[in-house]
């Protein structure tokens, strides 16, 4: 909910004096007010004007200040409530604080009183909404999208992995979700409350990753200027997330080997181990038992790691996901940026679907963007999809330095792969050539009537490529 620029405060009193002393005290200070004559008034003003904070006498007609706090405390439980006592009713408000309230002011109201504890009342208010904000959108942020039979059965895995303490290694091609399976395995276990730490292993240099991963003691090399905790015992209690595992050095593997066999840490230059109480999960996109063959991963640690494997589908194999992923990507990245929605057509969707995707569901995301950012009208079609999209390609297949055009393999049909492929070269082609068809057909050595054909069959155009 986004915050109201003046703050509304309900003011329940029987008495018609005090409400209109509130009232100039409170809107002076640019507060807005909703006032109640008893207890039962209160309650229909809490729930049809949604005030951000209460203040409620204890000694009201109809229905008493302690009765109304504990039916505003059903309605809404963070809405602080300030209960105001008078003469006797002291030991009542303290009792009010103990079931709820967020405060007690004595009467006479003295105004110094009154804003201090309204100012703090609306702050725990504020703080509590933005922290619930924070909540869903991290949830938002992790959720996984999609109901195809592949996905559903990593969501089994995930939710039969969750509750034990075994490692897990997720495996699977880039941007295929591994870690929003790291996240999940780690918010569905009992440890969810305890910290989820990731440790990206191939951004961390050689020489940092030790004291990276279990710490280091003061002085106990050049620039060791104080103690570091490493990230398993900040994960102590919780999960650590070892990404990229695939990218860490020998020497690397077996300390950490190290620590899944016995439990323990070693900062960097201390005397003593430290016990901790991890659950390690562990991704990676390389083949590890090819790696292991390699001589460059340990078989001992890719045992412990293997316990629970879970192998993520590239999206290809799940086609039937696109549609829910292109519609929560469409609609999160409008509302975070406060554009205008824009509809996928269902020619654009069934275009989307066909392609290769070979960066998976990133390279889908990125694509929902830019074809948001980039098409005019309110529905995106096929023609508004550009040549080579959903082609992304791995550093390891990278087109080659001197330029040479790399054709990826796409395609349901021979005729598809030859289209793409034809449609793709072409583009590039006119890019080359500043989109100047006479020199692009030069270029190519074909007839310019030929290249305009092409253009059309396959709606290529400098303002959609
Ligand atoms: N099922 C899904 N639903 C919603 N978003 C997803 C889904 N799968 C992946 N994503 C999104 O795609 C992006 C890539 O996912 P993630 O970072 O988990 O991939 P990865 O497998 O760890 O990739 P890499 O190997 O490159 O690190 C993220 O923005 C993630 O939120
Ligand atoms: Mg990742």
């Amino acid at each position: 909910m986004a915050p109201r620029s003046k703050p509304r405060i309900l003011i329940a009193d029987d008495e018609e004096d005090i409400r209109s002393s509130l009232r100039m005290i409170l809107e002076y200070e640019g507060m807005s007010l909703v006032e109640a004559a008893n207890g039962k008034e209160a309650l229909e003003r809490v729930a049809a004007d949604n005030p951000d904070a209460v203040i409620l006498d204890i000694k009201m007609p109809r229905m008493d200040g302690l009765e109304a706090l504990a039916k505003i405390k059903e309605i809404d439980a963070d809405l602080p409530v300030v209960m105001v006592s008078g003469h006797g009713t002291i030991a009542t408000a303290i009792e009010a604080t103990r079931l709820g309230a967020f405060d007690f002011m004595e009467k006479p109201l003295e105004r110094d009183r009154v804003l201090l504890v309204l100012r703090n009342a609306l702050e725990r208010n504020r703080l509590q909404l933005e922290n619930r904000e924070l909540k869903l959108s991290y949830e938002e942020k992790f959720r996984m999208v999609g109901e195809s039979p592949q996905l559903r059965k990593i969501h089994e895995a995930i939710a039969r992995a969750a509750p034990t303490k075994a490692s897990v290694l997720i495996t699977g091609e880039s941007g295929t979700g591994k870690e929003l399976v790291a996240r999940a395995i780690h918010k569905n276990s009992t440890r969810a409350e305890d910290p989820f730490i990731r440790v990206n292993c191939a951004a961390i240099p050689e020489e940092l990753i030790e004291s990276e991963l279990f710490g280091h003691i003061k002085g106990s090399f050049t620039g060791a200027t104080r103690d570091q905790t490493g990230k398993f015992v900040q994960a102590d209690g919780g999960t650590i997330f070892l990404d990229e595992i695939g990218d860490m050095s020998m020497k690397t593997q077996s300390k950490v080997l190290r620590v899944l066999q016995d439990g323990e840490v070693e900062p960097v230059g201390a005397a003593k181990a430290v016990t901790v109480d991890v659950r390690v999960i562990a991704a990676t996109n390389k083949d590890l038992p090819i790696e292991i063959d390699a001589g460059s991963f340990r078989e001992d640690l890719y045992f412990r790691l293997n316990v629970v494997p879970i192998q993520m589908p590239p999206l290809r194999e799940r086609r039937e996901d696109i549609d829910a992923l292109v519609a929560y990507f469409a609609e999160s990245f409008v509302a975070e940026n406060g554009f205008k929605a824009k509809e996928f057509g269902k020619d654009a969707l069934a275009s989307l679907r066909e392609l290769p995707w070979r960066g998976n569901v990133r390279e889908l995301r990125n694509a929902v963007e830019r074809l948001i950012i980039m098409t005019a009208g309110d529905t995106i079609g096929a023609d508004d999809i550009p040549a080579g999209l959903g082609l992304a390609m791995s550093a390891d297949e990278a087109p080659s330095l001197d330029g040479s055009l790399v054709v990826p393999v796409a395609g349901k049909t021979l005729q598809d792969f030859k289209d793409h492929a034809e449609r793709a070269y072409l583009v590039q082609k006119l890019e080359e050539n500043g989109w100047n068809v006479a020199a692009t057909a030069k270029a190519i050595e074909t007839p310019r009537s030929n290249l305009y054909k092409k253009l059309d069959t396959y709606g290529i155009s400098r303002d959609s490529d």
